[in-house]
C-alpha cells in the first residue's frame, strides 16, 4: 500500500521504516530540512537500536523515501499519518499547533482518491474530528483560490490509531505489539487500516510466532483518543505507586524489590512497570497525564489520583538529594558525579529527564555537577545542560567526587571498575537511583550504597 508519514520523530520514523519493512511504500516527510539531508544520506536523526539498519535496508529496497515536499507525500500515500509533536504548554495543555499545521497543508493538497488520515501523534479527546474540519478548511481555502465557486471533490475518513511504542525498543514494539488500537467512525477506514497493518496483526515480522493473531480493538474516534492517555497515566500511576512503597520501605526496613516481586506475581497487578526509582520523565508521561489533567479540568472534574501522581513523581526526582544530604550532610562544595542523563536508557531523548530537576536542585544547594552518559558524552547533545560538566570516560567522572548517583540504567554502568573508580573518589557513597546497581558487588569494592526502599 501507498503510505505517507508526516513527522519524523521517534514515533513517525519507526512507523515509517516498519511500513516500508514489512513491504508499503512509504514517504517520509519533515518540515525540518536537516532532518531530511540526513535521512536521505541514511542516517537516523534519533538513537534508536535497530532504526539506522532497517531504515537503510529499506532505502536500498527503494520502498522508503525522505522528503519535505508536503504534497508529493499526500498525493502519494492513500493512507496519511500524522505523527508530529504535540508537546506540553506551559498550563499542562497539549500544544496542538503541529498537528493543526499539518491537518491543513493535507487539505491544502488533498488529490482524488480515498484516503485515511491517520492521528498517530497523541491528541486531546475530540482530535479526530478537529482534525477532520481543519482538513476541510485546506480544501476550502484552495477552492477560494480557484474563484468562480469552484468546487474540490474530496474523499476521506479520520482514523485514531494511537502509538504505544516505547523509546529504545521501538522497533521490538512495533512489531510485536500487544494490541492495535483504530478507532474510527467508517468500516471502510478501518479495514483499510487492518490491511496495512496485516503482516504485524499476523505475527509475520513478530519475535514469537505462537498461531495468535494480534488484536485489533476496533472503537470510535473519542474512546481510542482515550485510550492511550488513560494507558499512559495508568503506568504512570503504576510507577508512582511502587515509589510511594518504596518510600514506606525506606522508613520500616522492607525491600521494595522483593516487595515488587511479591505483588508482582499476582497476575492481577503484573511484575512490569514495578520498578522503583527516581520517578517517570521522558516525553511522553508527563505531558499526557498533565494533558488529561487539563481535559478533565476543562469539564470541572477534580483528578485527585492524577494530581498526586504528579506531585509525588515531582518529589521523587529530588530523593536522591534527600539521601545525599542524609550521607554528605551539606551539599555545597560537593563534587557529585552523575550516571546516565538520559530519561531512560537506550534513547538520546533528554525530553523532561529526571536528570535535569536533580542537577537543577544540586546546583542550586551549591554542589557542582559532573556526568557520564553514553549517548549524551558521545553526541554532545547540550540541551538543558547548562550547570553540568560532561565527562567523555568513567574515570574522569569519577575523579574527586563525593559522590556518586546513577540516574539511567545503561546496561554499561553494571560492568564498571568500581573498585577502581573509587580510588579517585574523595568519599566513598553511591546512590543507585533505580535499584540497577549489583549492592553486594559494591559493597565489597568499599562502596556506601544507598538504593531507594532498600
Ligand atoms: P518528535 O518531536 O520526535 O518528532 C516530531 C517531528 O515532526 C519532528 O521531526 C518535526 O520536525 C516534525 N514536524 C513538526 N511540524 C511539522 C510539519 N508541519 N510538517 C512536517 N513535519 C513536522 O515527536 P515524537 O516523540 O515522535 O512524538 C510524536 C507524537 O507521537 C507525539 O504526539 C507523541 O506524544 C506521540 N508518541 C510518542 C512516543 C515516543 O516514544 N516518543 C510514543 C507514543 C506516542
Ligand atoms: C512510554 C510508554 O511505555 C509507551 O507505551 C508509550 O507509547 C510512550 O510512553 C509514549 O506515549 O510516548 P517511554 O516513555 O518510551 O514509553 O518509556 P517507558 O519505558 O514507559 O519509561 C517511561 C519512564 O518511566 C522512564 O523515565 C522510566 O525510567 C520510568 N519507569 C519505567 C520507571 O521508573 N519504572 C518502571 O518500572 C518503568
Amino acid at each position: 500500500m501507498k503510505v505517507c508519514v508526516i513527522g519524523t520523530g521517534y514515533v513517525g520514523l519507526v512507523t515509517g521504516v516498519c511500513l516500508a519493512n514489512i513491504g508499503h511504500n512509504v514517504i517520509c516527510i519533515d518540515n525540518n530540512e536537516e532532518k531530511i539531508k540526513l535521512m536521505k544520506s541514511g542516517q537516523s536523526p534519533i538513537y534508536e537500536p535497530g532504526l539506522s539498519e532497517l531504515m537503510q535496508s529499506c532505502i536500498t529496497n527503494k520502498n522508503l523515501l525522505f522528503s519535505s515536499d508536503l504534497k508529493l507525500g499526500v498525493e502519494h500515500g492513500e493512507i496519511l499519518f500524522i505523527a508530529v509533536g504535540t508537546p506540553a504548554l506551559p498550563n499542562g495543555e497539549s500544544d496542538t499547533r503541529y498537528v493543526e499545521a499539518v491537518a491543513k497543508g493535507i487539505g491544502e493538497n488533498l488529490n482524488q482518491g480515498y484516503k485515511v488520515i491517520v492521528n498517530k501523534s497523541t491528541v486531546p479527546i475530540g482530535s479526530g474530528d478537529w482534525v477532520k474540519m481543519i482538513v476541510l478548511d485546506g480544501v476550502k481555502e484552495r477552492e477560494k483560490l480557484l474563484g468562480n465557486n469552484q468546487k474540490i471533490e474530496v474523499d476521506f475518513d479520520v482514523v485514531s490509531n494511537p502509538e504505544f511504542l516505547r523509546e529504545g525498543s521501538a522497533i521490538y514494539d512495533t512489531f510485536n505489539p500487544d494490541r492495535i488500537v483504530l478507532g474510527s467512525e467508517s468500516n471502510q477506514a478501518i479495514n483499510l487500516m487492518k490491511k496495512l497493518y496485516e503482516p504485524i496483526i499476523l505475527r509475520q515480522f513478530a519475535e514469537e510466532k505462537n498461531g495468535d493473531s494480534i488484536p485489533v480493538v476496533v472503537t470510535d474516534l473519542t474512546s481510542a483518543e482515550m485510550i492511550k492517555y488513560a494507558a499512559n497515566s495508568f503506568l504512570a500511576t503504576k510507577i508512582s505507586f511502587i515509589n510511594e512503597i518504596a518510600n514506606i520501605c525506606d522508613k520500616v526496613g522492607a525491600d521494595v524489590t522483593q516487595v515488587a516481586q511479591g505483588i508482582g506475581l499476582d497476575s492481577r497487578i503484573g511484575t512490569k512497570f514495578l520498578q522503583a526509582g527516581i520517578g517517570w520523565g521522558g516525553s511522553c508521561f508527563p505531558k499526557d497525564v498533565s494533558a488529561l489533567i487539563h481535559i478533565a479540568d476543562d469539564y470541572n472534574y477534580e483528578v485527585d489520583l492524577l494530581k498526586s501522581v504528579v506531585k509525588l513523581n515531582q518529589h521523587q526526582r529530588l530523593i536522591v538529594i534527600e539521601k545525599l544530604q542524609n550521607k554528605l550532610k551539606i551539599l555545597k562544595g560537593k563534587i557529585i558525579g552523575l550516571l546516565g542523563l538520559t530519561f531512560k536508557p537506550d534513547t538520546d531523548d533528554m525530553r523532561d529527564a529526571p536528570s535535569l530537576d536533580i542537577i537543577k536542585e544540586l546546583t542550586r544547594l551549591g554542589a557542582k555537577v559532573k556526568a557520564y552518559d553514553p549517548i549524551v558524552s558521545q553526541t554532545g547533545i547540550s540541551h538543558g545542560l547548562s550547570d553540568v560538566i560532561i565527562e567523555t570516560n568513567i574515570m574522569m567522572l569519577a575523579d574527586s567526587c563525593d559522590a556518586l548517583v546513577l540516574v539511567t540504567e545503561w546496561q554499561e554502568f553494571l560492568k564498571l571498575d568500581y573498585q577502581k573508580m573509587l580510588e579517585k573518589m574523595n568519599n566513598n557513597i553511591i546512590v543507585d537511583g533505580r535499584n540497577f546497581l549489583d549492592k553486594k558487588l559494591l559493597k565489597l569494592a568499599g562502596f556506601n550504597y544507598v538504593g531507594i526502599g532498600h
